[in-house]
């Protein structure tokens, strides 16, 4: 009895107390729960595993981002012959839908010149896709809608979009601060700090009109408004919108303007804006109502819109005095920004903007030269340096002199007065 006890004795100890394991312990005791192949299957999983990849990297199978296969594995025949399989779509349009929202929601379709269906969705579209009135993509089997189209743009509508900016800034306008400073407010406040109007309750303008005699730099502050805006730019110039059949000059404005609301941003500029914005009248012979008409469908769309929606109108033209009046109303253009000959200040700066380039001698009085074009615009002296450098190039010379600059002067400003027409548009202007 008195062993057994002290045994037991000994074990309490023991366990209270229990003696640290050593590595032969652990690696018993690791053993413990595992089946007897289990670290040799492991094994052969990890070798067959190595092995695949190998066999992968061999057959030169990735994987790769786009879930292509490699090029030399395309089957390109086979997938043109299933495309060839693939009937086309019809175009159709969604006119109703009945019992939207549903489980069994259908979809009555027009197809030009064909009938009216009354159909279900394919397989790929989505109820939420489909909205009234849309233009849809149809098998022609089932008459199924297969895809959502966006509205129709004419294509020389949707040409217009400026898409790559001009590489003009607001640095290459020499002058014209109060014109830039006008521009700027209406065309960037109210795209960045939309904030501000609605807190005061007033309306952004919603256009602007430059104005001014030939050369003084409407088109050229219009790129540079290009230029430095996220938005979307698009150009059109007068002439383009008048068309050969009537009424398609006014279809063509509402495309335009039906684009740029699908932009979150837009600008659309009207260069030479007097072919189409002629004051009405009549002619008696009805030769010029369809000019009107595209006009009058401007004028229309600029109503339309919501002023706070992001379109800005700016229009350039030489004679302001044509225009017609309903088209220059407050609310309609509300801006009118007059570009004048420069001043003394801004000939020197346009002088230095034009020769930045060139390569000239060094210390040019550019006041002076700016002092000898007295009412000259900014192309008659982009025209100086040009001759200027003409000059140089005929007396073999590398570099401008400036009595270069004197004698292009002479000939520009002097010799092509009777060319210019700036004194007769500043009676217009
Ligand atoms: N303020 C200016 N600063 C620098 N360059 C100018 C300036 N004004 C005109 N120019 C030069 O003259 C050229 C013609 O100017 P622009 O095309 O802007 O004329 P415009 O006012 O649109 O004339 P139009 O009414 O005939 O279309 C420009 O490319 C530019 O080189
Ligand atoms: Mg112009």
């Amino acid at each position: 009895m008195a062993p057994a006890a002290a045994d037991i004795e000994d074990e309490i100890k023991d366990e209270k107390n229990p003696p640290p394991l050593d590595e032969d312990d652990i690696a018993l005791l690791k053993t413990y729960g595992l089946g007897p192949y289990s670290t040799s299957i492991k094994k052969a999983e990890k070798e067959i595993k190595e092995m695949a990849k190998k066999i992968n990297d061999l057959c030169g199978i990735k994987e790769s981002d786009t879930g292509l296969a490699a090029p030399s594995q395309w089957d390109l025949v086979s997938d043109k012959q299933m495309m060839q399989e693939e009937q086309p779509l019809q175009v159709a349009r969604c006119t109703k839908i009945i019992s939207p929202n549903t489980e069994d929601a259908k979809y009555v379709i027009n197809v030009k010149q064909i009938a009216k269906f009354v159909v279900g969705l394919g397989d790929k579209v989505s109820p939420t896709d489909i909205e009234e009135g849309m233009r849809v993509g149809v098998d022609r089997n089932k008459y199924q809608i297969q895809i959502p189209l966006p509205p129709k743009i004419d294509p020389s509508v949707t040409m217009m979009t400026v898409e790559e900016k001009p590489d003009v800034t607001y640095n290459d306008v020499g002058g014209c601060k109060e014109q830039i400073e006008k521009m700027r407010e209406v065309v960037e406040l109210p795209m960045l700090h939309p904030e501000k109007f609605v807190k005061l309750g007033i309306d952004p303008p919603k256009g602007v009109l430059c104005y001014g005699p030939p050369g003084t730099g409407k088109t050229l502050l219009a790129r540079a408004v290009a230029n430095r805006t996220d938005a979307c730019f698009i150009r059109v110039i007068g002439s383009e919108l008048v068309q050969k059949y009537v009424g398609e000059g006014a279809r063509m404005v509402r495309e335009l303007f039906q684009m740029a609301r699908s932009k979150k941003a837009c600008i659309v500029f009207f260069d030479e804006v007097d072919a189409i914005g002629g004051a009405r009248f009549d002619d008696g012979v009805g030769g010029d109502n369809e000019v009107q008409r595209t006009m009058l469908e401007i004028v229309n769309q600029l109503d339309g819109f919501d002023a706070r929606g992001n379109i800005k109108v700016l229009m350039a033209t030489n004679r302001p005095d044509t225009l017609d009046p309903a088209l220059l109303r407050p609310g309609r253009l509300d801006r009118k920004v007059e570009f004048g000959l420069p001043d003394l200040e801004s000939r020197t700066q346009i002088f230095k903007i034009h020769t930045r380039t060139m390569n000239c001698e060094r210390d040019i009085r550019f006041e002076l030269l700016a002092r000898l074009c007295p009412n000259s615009t900014g192309a008659d002296i982009r025209s100086v340096c040009t001759e200027a450098g003409m000059y140089a190039i005929r007396a073999r010379r590398k570099t401008v002199t400036e009595k270069d600059f004197l004698d292009a002067v002479n000939k520009v400003i002097k010799g092509y007065q009777k060319f210019s027409a700036t004194p007769k548009y500043m009676v217009y202007n």
